[in-house]
């Protein structure tokens, strides 16, 4: 019994000696606080950065843009055709359809199912979304790669200006700015809530430079060319005007496009009386009329000269709404409504050319 003690104590001391050592003990609970420190480094910092899309810093949004694009006219047979989907249009390097598809938010299924409904070909076809592509709907992100790879043309709407904002917040850039529009620029804007929840906050971080490089080359406005001048009816007109392409709308009483105030072109749906010369997004304030209304009229007193026919989107409560100078195409997609194409084109009629165009529609059900 005598002897097993000391054997006992010694083995206590050789197992436990070397964390009974102060030194050691304390080193071990600096390397184990340090680890702890590195973890947490990783979990908050290290980690979230690898996912963190490189940011982006902005050029100034342009405020006018020409589509240049020269159109060609087709035969009568052509167009008959054209809406096969077993039909190609033959191509001749220059286009001969220009579609324009209002607000499609997201709602990438319905988009594809339109295009697949016009029949749409790269080659022969020019594609203008009319704004509002991204947010609210399921598949933003979706909706961009799209359009990046097949070269999508586009005018800016307040949704991908305000996911702008929200990006530049992100990522500590300078906000986005408008070509020559000191007065624009100088309002500072103020992100709708600017809390990290709202979804266009949420969408902003996931975008990648080459989608901001996308949506900051969106003009405000794009001037298109010669259009039909009736209620898109499909016999089409021997007049046109001169086409306009603008998300939210225009000030009838601002006629030179590049003076016109970008945030307004964006957001509008009203004017406000007597004047008519201020704009508001509340299409129920007092004493407001819709723009495209004033708009319509004014083109209509100018008796043929000069006249404008603006296609827009944004309004998805007045829905689709065809005026003759002006053609709103948000028809509620994403509130379940439809997804609207206006494929405009131009016909051979014996000497002279017939301009035409025609409202394609699918329902939004993804
Ligand atoms: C058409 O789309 C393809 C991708 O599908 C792209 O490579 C090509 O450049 C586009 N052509 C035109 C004329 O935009
Ligand atoms: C609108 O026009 C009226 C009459 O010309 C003018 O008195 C008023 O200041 C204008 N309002 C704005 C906001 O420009
Ligand atoms: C358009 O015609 C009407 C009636 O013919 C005339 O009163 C008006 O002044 C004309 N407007 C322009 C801009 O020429």
């Amino acid at each position: 019994m005598n002897e097993q003690t000391p054997l006992l104590e010694d083995e206590y001391d050789i197992e436990d000696h070397w964390i009974r050592d102060k030194k050691v003990r304390w080193s071990l609970y600096g390397a184990g606080g340090l680890f702890g420190i590195f973890v947490l480094w990783a979990f908050a910092f290290y980690l979230p950065s690898r996912f963190i899309p490189e940011s982006r810093p902005f050029d100034g949004i342009q405020m006018v843009k020409d589509l240049n694009v020269v159109f060609e006219p087709i035969t009568p047979e052509d167009s008959e055709k054209q809406f096969d989907p077993s039909y190609s249009l033959n191509s001749k390097g220059s286009k001969q359809r220009l579609i324009l598809i209002g607000d499609v938010h997201g709602h990438y299924k319905p988009f594809r199912k339109l295009l697949r409904k016009v029949n749409f070909n790269n080659k022969t076809d020019h594609l203008l979304l009319l704004g509002d592509f991204i947010t609210k709907g399921p598949h933003s992100i979706k909706m961009l790669d799209y359009l990046i790879e097949h070269k999508v043309d586009c005018i800016i709407g307040n949704h991908e200006y305000y996911v702008m904002n929200n990006y530049a917040r992100f990522h500590n850039l300078d906000p986005p700015f408008f070509v020559g529009n000191e007065d624009d620029n100088k309002n500072v804007f103020e992100t709708n809530g600017g809390f990290n929840d709202d979804p266009e906050y949420l969408l902003a971080k996931k975008l990648q430079p080459h989608h901001i490089e996308y949506i900051n080359q969106c003009a405000v406005i794009k001037t298109l060319g010669p259009v039909p001048q009736h209620k898109a009816k499909n016999e089409g007109s021997h007049k046109y005007s001169d086409g306009i392409a603008v998300h939210g709308g225009l000030r009838w009483d601002i006629p030179d496009l590049e003076s016109q105030h970008a945030v307004e072109c964006l957001e509008m749906r009203s004017l406000i009386g007597p004047y008519f010369n201020e704009s508001t997004d509340d299409p129920r304030a007092d004493r407001a009329v819709s723009w495209s209304k004033i708009w319509n009229l004014k083109q209509k007193e100018k008796n043929d000269t000069d006249t404008k026919v603006v296609y827009y989107g944004h309004d998805a409560r007045r829905g689709l709404n065809l005026k003759r100078f002006a053609k709103g195409l948000d028809s509620g997609c994403d509130t379940g409504g439809d997804l609207s194409a206006m494929v405009i084109w131009q016909e051979k009629a014996r000497k002279r050319v017939m301009y035409k165009e025609q409202i394609i529609q699918v329902q939004c059900d993804d």
